[in-house]
Formats: structure tokens, C-alpha cells, sequence
């Protein structure tokens, strides 16, 4: 028997999912020879009775390149460290390293974002599974990678609903907010916010001053300009007032109670302006339909790239994206949160342009 390397996808999807698996197949059968065994949702197709995985062969993967979402299926619920089980929450990672064993499996390409990356880690350390790493996350939040595919594509879509709110805003002389996604991190919002020209943009990096915004609206509305576009993170909240920084959980806590960052939001700005508002939660919008041409690009890269450390025997590395070069790092350094810089470039940019972010 040749060599025989799984591939899966786990996590949230991305726009580009399909255009690695087409690229990490087609390297892998048309130059290597190997065959490839697609795993459906995430480790699940690997924990099932019977096992749900499938040979990827030329028909498997033709037409997919532009194709949103992900051919093998994926979830965010499986991690096989803590499996939910008929007999409660369970750490059934040896069996994930049974079945790789009984299928004959060489080792994993693992694509995912931080979460699905600590699971590939551990698999590798913990289960004795060889795991190489693809970064995938519309979030753009991965440690070790300066992009992620998917992410431009979300921040496609979010600029044309900045693009589309802002003459609807103008005709009505309203505040429109717009909540983009990017779970604790504001990437989608800055880049988003930026390229969309919005006039305040919230990071959950930066807990806002409520005042400053209202301020900000007032400006405009002195200035003639009787409409504001902003742009607030899924993850961003208001400072509070004694400055202590929330925990985690208290976030999450609060945003569920509020709403969400728009609601929220707009209930802070409530007798402070005059001025109608309205929210805007863009979700799902931002992770469905076909990847822009940047991250087709950048996804067939990775996905090439992913069979060049396979085919070397290079397991326990993540392929990332450095200063334009797809080289790798260990997954012990990719397998973190990143946060926007607060004082990289992008901020910088939005504050020399007297964009307001709210602190
Ligand atoms: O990580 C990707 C992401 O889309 C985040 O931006 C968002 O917070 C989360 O996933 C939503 O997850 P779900 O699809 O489970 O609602």
C-alpha cells in the first residue's frame, strides 16, 4: 500500500475550505501518488461506528476551487479531549489514534483555526498522532500566520453592507451600526470599517468611552453631516467606568445579556444623540458563498504547501503565510489567539485618518 494521508476540516467554515482540499489532492495524487482519505466533520468521521471517511480521487475534488463552505462537512462541537458522549463529556483521543492506525493513516492535514490547531497539538503529543496544520478562520486571529484565508472574504462582504448602509444612512440622516464577526478579536472590524470609510469603528481590544462616540456624532451632525456609519466587533463592549478589564467570561456574559455589541451599543448612545438608529448584525453572511480571488489563492498555497511538509516528513508544523512567503512553525507557536495590535499599522492608519475607535 502507498502512502496514505487524512485530510480534514474543523471549526467554524471559510470561504477557501474546498480550494485547499482541491489543491493538497491534486499535489497529492498527480505528483506524489498518494492517496488521500477526506474525513467528514472535523474528528467526528473518525470517532462514528461506522467510520465516516471517504478516498478523495479527481472527481472528489473537481469544480470545488470557487466553492463556499467545506466538501468533508466540519463542527465545532467535537473536540475528541472532550467529547460529548450518551455517558456524559469523555476524552476518547485514543480512539481518534486507533482509527488513524487501523485506516492506515500516515498522519492528519488539520485545517482549522486556533481551536482545531490545539486539538491537532495535542493529538500529536498526547495520542502519538502526526498532525500537520492548515490556518484557516474568517477571523484572521491565528498566532504564527499573518493571514488566514477566509478572512478577506468576510471583510468583502462586510465592506458592501458599510457600502450599502451608507447611502441608505445618508437618505435617512440616520446612525447605522453595523456588527461584524471576529469573536474576540477586531480584524474583520478595522479592516471592514477601514476599507468601508466608517466614521467610528469598536475593537473588543480597545473597551470603548460611550461619551467619545456620541461625541463623534455630534461633530458630524455640527459639521452638516447628518449620518454616521459605524462599525462595532461582534466582541466589543464598553470600558468600565472604574477601568478594571473584564475577564473572558464576564464578556461573553455581558453580551449575551445585552444583546450583542450593536445592542449594546445603541443602548449606551440612547439619550446621548438625537439622531435615529439603527442596528445591523451581518453573521453567517460574512462565512458562506465562494472565496474572493485572494483567498483562492492564498488557500491553494497553503493546501500545496500542506503536501510539501507531509511529503517530508515535517509533522507538528502548521503552514503559515510570512511576509508574503508560505513557510511553517510549530503548532505549539500557531496554536494561540491573535489580537489586533494596538499599535501596528492598521490602528495607526485609522487614527491618522481621525477615525473613531472609541478610546
Ligand atoms: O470563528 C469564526 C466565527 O464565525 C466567529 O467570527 C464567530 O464568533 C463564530 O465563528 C460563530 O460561530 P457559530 O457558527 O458557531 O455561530
Amino acid at each position: 500500500m502507498g502512502r496514505r494521508v487524512g485530510i480534514l476540516t474543523g471549526g467554524g467554515d471559510a470561504p477557501g475550505l474546498n480550494a485547499v482540499i482541491r489543491a493538497f489532492t491534486r499535489r497529492a495524487l498527480f505528483k506524489l501518488d498518494w492517496t488521500v482519505i477526506g474525513i467528514e466533520d472535523s474528528f467526528d468521521g473518525l470517532l462514528d461506528h461506522p467510520r465516516r471517511i471517504r478516498e478523495l480521487d479527481r472527481d472528489a475534488v473537481k469544480g470545488i476551487l470557487a466553492l463556499g463552505g467545506t466538501i468533508l462537512g466540519t463542527t465545532n462541537k467535537g473536540d475528541p479531549f472532550a467529547y460529548h458522549t450518551d455517558a456524559g463529556v469523555q476524552d476518547v483521543s485514543g480512539k481518534v489514534a486507533d482509527a488513524v492506525r487501523e485506516e492506515g493513516i500516515e498522519g492528519l492535514v488539520v485545517i482549522g483555526g486556533d481551536g482545531t490547531q490545539k486539538i491537532g497539538l495535542r493529538l500529536m503529543q498526547e495520542a502519538g498522532v502526526p498532525v500537520i496544520g492548515v490556518p484557516k478562520t474568517i477571523d484572521n486571529d491565528l498566532a504564527g500566520t499573518d493571514r488566514t484565508f477566509g478572512f478577506q472574504s468576510a471583510v468583502d462582504v462586510a465592506t458592501e453592507a458599510i457600502d450599502r448602509l451608507t447611502t441608505t444612512a445618508e437618505s435617512h440622516r440616520r446612525v447605522m451600526v453595523l456588527e461584524v464577526m471576529g469573536r474576540d478579536a477586531g480584524h474583520i472590524a478595522l479592516h471592514s470599517g477601514l476599507s468601508g470609510g466608517a466614521d467610528v469603528i469598536l475593537l473588543p481590544e480597545l473597551p470603548y468611552d460611550a461619551e467619545r462616540v456620541s461625541k463623534r456624532i455630534h461633530r458630524r451632525h455640527d459639521k452638516g453631516r447628518l449620518f454616521t456609519i459605524v462599525v462595532v466587533a461582534e466582541g466589543a463592549l464598553p470600558a468600565e467606568p472604574d477601568g478594571r478589564e473584564l475577564t473572558l467570561s464576564e464578556r461573553k456574559q455581558r453580551l449575551k445579556r445585552g444583546g450583542g455589541a450593536a445592542s449594546i451599543l445603541i443602548s449606551q448612545l440612547e439619550g446621548r444623540i438625537e439622531a435615529e438608529m439603527r442596528a445591523m448584525v451581518l453573521g453567517h453572511l460574512q462565512r458562506g458563498g465562494s472565496p474572493v480571488p485572494s483567498d483562492r489563492l492564498l488557500a491553494q498555497r497553503f493546501g500545496a504547501h500542506a503536501a510539501t511538509l507531509v511529503d517530508e516528513g515535517r509533522w507538528g508544523e502548521m503552514v503559515c503565510l510570512r511576509n508574503g512567503e508560505i513557510l511553517s512553525v510549530p503548532l505549539e507557536e500557531a496554536a494561540h489567539t491573535r489580537f489586533v495590535d494596538l499599535n501596528g499599522d492598521m490602528v495607526q492608519l485609522a487614527r491618522s485618518l481621525d477615525v473613531e475607535l472609541g478610546g
